[in-house]
């Protein structure tokens, strides 16, 4: 049903689509689990254009390409490719379209990857564009949730952080709103979730907007944590004010519901403590895991592999 399309903001996938997407995920994950090979992807290329840093999105399209059987090619640094004797993104998309099958393309500006869409008829994926959206990891993280709950309706979500320069809470945020849940925005005030996707959302789920985490701790059942994105201000000195705004501490984790979850998209700076890693409430490493059988799903489906 997805078949060759653009995945540039979350609203380009459907809500049957997200089901089809996560049964397939489920099946992948099983395949992965009990060491099943697949090589539906033989033959097949994914390129990774990053114009900007990623471990885990990066490597994780490279690990579900090469998991199904298919291949991979890319830059990780502007620096090693043509980008930086003055090749245009057009370009580029070009010549990777003439050398793949399916790209996927991270970049520092906001719109950057629909653009990128607009020079190629092969399939393109936002891996994050500036403080834009990333779909590919929205899906992760409601796929984690429903794995988590069994269902996301019911669930009351904080997500707390950089809601302004943050792209992964700006698509989850837009996707959430699909769902019968009530969500809490809790980030400094000059670090706000933007008008325009609030304006999208707030009619349709209930939604609170606060800057102190504490109320919130006995109450939500995710807690979604997010980096201040450092690499967006212009201005360091704002940045280094606002570090350490929020960061969980075993003695945050006390005060949650046990049957709590915390996820956090990664990196982290200081957002999570690392004696936090061992609580029961810890779930980003498996959420990251989680991105591998998402983007094996993906994948298969972009490129018509179930058919
Ligand atoms: C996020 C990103 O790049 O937007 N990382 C990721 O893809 N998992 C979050 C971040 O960099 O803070």
């Amino acid at each position: 049903m997805i078949k060759s399309r653009c995945i540039v903001s979350i609203d380009d996938v459907s809500d049957s689509e997200m089901n089809e997407i996560f049964d397939l995920t489920d099946r992948m994950n099983e395949s992965l689990e009990s060491g099943k090979s697949i090589t539906t992807m033989k033959g097949k290329i994914l390129a990774t254009l990053f114009y900007e840093p990623s471990t885990r999105t990066r490597l994780s399209f490279e690990s579900a390409m090469q998991r199904l059987g298919g291949s991979t090619l890319g830059f990780s640094d502007v620096k090693s490719s043509s980008v930086s004797k003055g090749e245009t993104l057009a370009d580029t998309v070009r010549m990777a379209e003439s050398y793949s099958d399916i790209i996927v393309i991270r970049h520092p500006l906001e719109g950057s990857a629909r653009l990128a869409s607009r020079f190629t008829a092969k399939p393109v994926i936002n891996a994050g564009d500036g403080s834009g959206q990333h779909p590919t990891q929205t899906l992760l993280d409601l796929y984690t949730m429903k794995k988590e709950f069994g269902k996301i309706d019911g669930l009351k979500i904080a997500l707390i952080g950089d809601l302004k320069y943050g792209r992964t809470v700006h698509s989850l945020l837009l996707a959430l709103s699909r769902f019968k849940v009530q969500v809490t925005l809790v980030s400094p005030p000059s670090l706000r979730i933007p008008q325009h996707i609030i304006s999208k959302v707030k009619d349709i789920i209930k939604i609170e907007e606060t800057d102190v985490i504490s109320h919130v701790l006995p109450e939500a059942d995710v807690f979604y944590a997010t980096r201040i994105q450092k690499e967006r201000f212009t201005d360091q000195n704002e940045y280094q004010s606002l570090i350490g705004s929020y960061s969980i501490d075993s003695e945050l984790v006390s005060q949650m519901k046990e049957t709590a979850i915390i996820m956090h998209p990664l990196p982290r700076v200081d957002e999570i403590n690392p004696s936090v890693d061992a609580l029961p409430q810890a779930r980003y490493f498996k959420q990251a895991y989680y991105g591998v059988p998402l983007r094996m799903a993906l994948i298969t489906l972009l490129l018509g592999g179930e058919n």
